[in-house]
């Protein structure tokens, strides 16, 4: 059975590219499969937070899923630290994960920096957690931005580990399910599904606005550098006048944006707010100046945006409402995620006793 999950982290700024490459993805497939959006506090705190902001981008995070179109009542949306079974699952997948795996994450060895002695051993192991998430729903689909993706083939890794470790175990307690690509090396039932990452579309990887080689971020010092989801309409309008880009004209097709990394930047966020590709952008726009793409481009980025940051507003104002959609929403993950991890505690061999 299909399910999609995916996690969003609360802390600070919400931005563009997270909206674009994550959340505005996650609306249109809560119609396709059950579909289970996390808000991901105790990734959060890999990295120290301040309580009382964490509270804060908590709530924030789960209003701007509820304004960009999750439907709570389809979908689930949850704070992770409210269902057990995530820190439960990680510990068992700290102990499948390998220290050699860990140490290759390129996420770990940026946020880490010189420093590494004095990271959290919980900077170290988030992909285990993350894995956790997601095999804790046995989710099969996780869409995410295209810097995901090395978590995601630990994720796959670490299914695949346990599946290998404990085959003969899961044949005699029926709990497997058909391998769906059957190969000499991987078992012929599986417990874990080996989950598909879905990383597509024009919005992937969308890059800071005064650095097309850097990726558009929430730690960046630079607020010039992302549109946060709040902003209004004047700071979208200055922050794309900003904009650093290169004195050509935009090209005709898609191959001229190649070695041009902020116009492909600024044609992608236009295809994808508006729901089209770079090459129909180029299309409309090729043989135009930035000087009248860059006003365009506002223009959209404001009608798109500003009836998700005006709706984050009303439902921010109403905290009662949001803490009533995170509780059915952690009660509902727990429901799914519970029967999976006694069948997990079973498989690993821990006696039962209460
Ligand atoms: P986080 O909170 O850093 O980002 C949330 C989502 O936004 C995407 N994203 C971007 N997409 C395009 N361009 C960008 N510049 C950009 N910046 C961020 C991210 O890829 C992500 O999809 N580890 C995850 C949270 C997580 C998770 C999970 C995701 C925890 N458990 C389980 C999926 C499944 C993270 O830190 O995302």
């Amino acid at each position: 059975p299909k399910r999609v999950f995916s996690g969003v982290q609360p802390t600070g700024n919400l931005h563009l590219g997270n909206y674009l490459g994550a959340i505005s993805r996650f609306v249109p497939l809560q119609d396709e499969m059950p579909s289970i959006y996390c808000v991901v506090d105790m990734h959060a705190i890999t990295v120290w937070q301040d309580p009382a902001e964490l509270t804060r981008a908590t709530r924030e995070v789960t209003a701007a899923y509820l304004a960009a179109g999750i439907d709570p009542k389809k979908a689930i949306i949850f704070n992770q630290s409210q269902v057990k079974e995530h820190a439960e699952l990680a510990w068992i997948f700290n102990c499948v994960a390998r220290m050699g795996w860990l140490s290759r994450m390129t996420q770990f060895k940026e946020k880490a920096g010189k420093n590494r002695e004095n990271a959290s051993v919980g900077l170290f192991a988030y992909p285990a957690l993350m894995a956790a998430d997601i095999l804790a729903y046995r989710a099969t689909h996780v869409p995410v931005g295209d810097d995901q993706k090395q978590h995601l083939e630990l994720t796959r890794d670490i299914a695949q580990k346990f599946n290998n470790d404990f085959q003969d175990r899961i044949k005699e307690l029926g709990l497997g399910v058909p391998n769906p690509e059957p190969s000499p090396e991987t078992p012929d039932e599986l417990f874990f599904p080996v989950t598909e990452p879905m990383i597509a579309g024009p919005a992937t990887r969308i890059m800071s606005l005064r650095d097309g080689t850097k990726k558009m971020s929430k730690s960046d010092p630079s607020d010039l550098s992302r549109i946060n989801l709040t902003d209004d309409t004047d700071t979208i309008a200055r922050k794309f006048k900003k904009a650093k880009t290169d004195p050509e004209p935009l090209p005709g097709e898609i191959e001229g944006l190649e070695a041009r990394p902020e116009a492909d930047n600024l044609v992608g966020i236009y295809a994808a707010l508006s729901g089209v590709t770079k090459a129909d952008v180029l299309k409309e726009y090729g043989g135009q100046q930035f000087s009248t793409f860059k006003p365009a481009l506002s223009e959209l980025a404001v009608e798109k945006l500003s009836p998700i940051a005006a709706e984050m507003r009303n439902l921010i104002a109403d905290p009662a409402h949001i803490d009533a959609v995170l509780k059915d929403g952690a009660e509902r993950a727990a429901a799914i995620a519970e029967p999976i991890l006694h069948d997990v505690k079973r498989i690993a061999g821990f006696l039962e006793c209460r």
